[in-house]
């Protein structure tokens, strides 16, 4: 029979307990979501600072979509290209202290285009372990050798910076280097260490890439995210996890920007964001940097669930939104997130590819719209389903 690799893979997908189905939410905030027309408490939202719904974002967005319209109508390089996007990039650069920003459809496309960009062959490329799948396949279809250091191992990054130095064609050409790593990662939660990937990149003449999609609103006086902790040559952040919209941004140098502006094949055949969108980012922005207490309560509350928490549960602690306890086995996950579930807590199985294998888990994300009530009511069923 024709393609039966489809069914092949996914009878496999389901004999592994890894298939995946979708479920159709009919409502959801930072803290609630309605599915099935049952409420649960929600603690597998994105909505890290609960600014999904912000009346004064949806204000913005109506108000963009009535001066600029509710799409781009073009690519940026054709007529897509708007006071809308242009405002929001300036805002980014001042927010980021950044001289240039570009806007993409989605983090992943924006990973991708940046990977394609600096994947030249005269490149080399060192990614975390536990790179976004996105900086992954971008860096792997690149031109340009890959490496990659284990997870947050900065002495291996080290000696890989150190080693390989020369391009293996001509030995008198010096690789062009570039360090690829997550701010916040999304799986395990934990933070890179910044300053001391940035330091390396300075020391070795390296470009520094970090993907903040976790870190940026959450991290950071300002919620500015890694660019609160050290220099950081180019910075990727997502519009559609803490900034509650939708969309993506990149953060450069002048030069760097003009090179994507020019060779990007993800930004030049691509519409550019709905301007509507972009203008109700901005308003978006401006709330991460005025309201302090959203990150100070993510704070409070991820120290309050890391306490109330039985020691036999395997958390990984930290200081984001994203907290992981770690089950291991793909079918004793699920069967965790059910009872949860039983209990009126939404909460998803990460299984493999996502997560190395035997490592399937919870992945608990703390939102500012949640309550005290609400963590200790999740870590105590926590308590009672896992030990
Ligand atoms: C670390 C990381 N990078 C990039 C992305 C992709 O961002 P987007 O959802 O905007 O495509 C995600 C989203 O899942 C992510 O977790």
């Amino acid at each position: 029979m024709a393609f039966e690799f489809l069914s092949a893979d996914i009878a496999q997908q389901k004999q592994r307990a890894r298939y995946r189905v979708r479920q159709c939410v009919a409502e959801q905030n930072g803290r609630y979501v309605k599915i099935d027309n049952k409420s649960y408490l929600n603690f597998s939202s994105n909505d890290y600072l609960g600014l999904n719904h912000h009346k004064d974002i949806n204000q913005a967005l109506v108000v963009g979509a009535e001066r600029f319209g509710t799409c781009a109508s073009g690519s940026s390089l054709i007529t897509g290209y708007s006071y809308a996007h242009q405002a929001l990039e300036n805002d980014i650069c001042d927010w980021l202290n950044q001289p240039k920003c570009l806007l993409f459809a989605s983090g992943f496309s924006a990973n991708n285009a940046l990977m394609h960009a600096l994947g030249h062959e005269s490149c080399q490329l060192y990614l975390d372990k536990l790179s976004h799948a996105s900086l992954i396949d971008g860096a792997l279809a690149s031109k340009a050798k890959v490496k990659r250091f284990l997870h947050n191992d900065t002495a291996q990054l080290q000696r890989f910076l150190t080693k390989n130095t020369k391009s293996s064609d001509n030995d008198a050409i010096e690789l062009n280097k570039v360090i690829v790593s997550e701010g916040v990662f999304s799986m395990d939660g934990d933070q890179a260490d910044v300053e001391s990937l940035s330091k390396l990149s300075q020391q070795h003449n390296a470009l520094l890439y970090l993907d903040d999609a976790h870190s940026i609103g959450v991290i950071g006086n300002k919620g500015q995210g890694s660019s609160s902790i050290a220099d950081i040559d180019i910075i990727m952040g997502t519009f559609g996890k803490s900034i509650a919209t939708s969309g993506a941004f990149v953060a450069c140098n002048e030069l760097l920007a003009d090179y994507l502006v020019n060779f990007s094949r993800h930004y030049i055949y691509s519409t550019a964001i709905s301007p509507a969108l972009a203008w109700a980012t901005k308003k978006s922005i401006e709330i991460i940097q005025r309201d302090h207490w959203r990150r100070e309560k993510i704070t409070e509350l991820s120290q309050l669930l890391a306490t109330k928490l039985s020691s036999s549960v395997q958390l990984i602690k930290n200081s984001s939104s994203i907290h992981a306890i770690v089950i291991g086995d793909e079918l004793n996950t699920l069967n965790v997130c059910q009872k949860l579930r039983e209990k009126g807590i939404w909460l998803s199985a990460i299984r493999p590819p996502t997560v190395p294998n035997n490592s399937s888990r919870l992945r608990v994300t703390i939102t500012s719209s949640h309550e005290i009530k609400d963590i200790n009511y999740l870590a105590n069923c926590i308590n009672e389903v896992i030990t």
